[in-house]
């Protein structure tokens, strides 16, 4: 039988979502940290426009961090909150002493790249547990995010 949680959800499912959730959450909070290594230690010709372009990032992958961990806690689960799980969940590597323009938007493109899987991944399953506010979240982040791919990706073709 099928037990809901506060929101009427399916609480095996919502359970899972979480996991997923949490993992997804590891991999913003480092590439959150690598985009602000980035935005520090940039150097060369387009200093001034990188450095400007990475604290974007930066500041609206923490955003997504609050928003993710919240949804979590909605779901009502609790968000990773310690570097040492962070480490251990994410998939996105650490992106140590990068001073080129370009080695750092390479690995912001991988980095989006794995996220924007997880999160239809994710978007899949939560379509399966009627959970429509996860949903919706991982549709705006997609959505976003390819947009930031096509730029990033522009900006590498020059
Ligand atoms: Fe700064």
């Amino acid at each position: 039988m099928e037990v809901m949680n506060d929101i009427g959800l399916d609480e095996v499912k919502v359970f899972e979502l979480s996991e997923q959730l949490n993992e997804l959450l590891s991999n913003y909070q480092i590439f959150y940290m690598n985009a602000r290594g980035f935005h520090w230690n940039i150097k060369g010709r387009q200093f001034f426009e990188l450095h400007v372009k990475f604290e974007e990032l930066y500041n609206d992958l923490l955003l997504k961090v609050d928003e993710l961990a919240e949804r979590i806690l909605t779901l009502g689960h609790t968000p990773l909150h310690s570097y040492s799980e962070y480490a251990k969940r994410a998939t996105i590597a650490e992106a140590k002493n990068i001073t080129s323009g370009d080695d750092a938007v390479s690995s912001i493109l991988s980095s989006f790249s794995a996220i924007i899987e997880k999160q239809r991944a994710i978007l899949a399953d939560a379509g399966d547990a009627d959970d429509e506010g996860t949903s919706a979240l991982m549709s705006d982040y997609i959505r976003e995010q390819e947009k930031l791919v096509w730029m990033y990706r522009a900006y590498l073709s020059q």
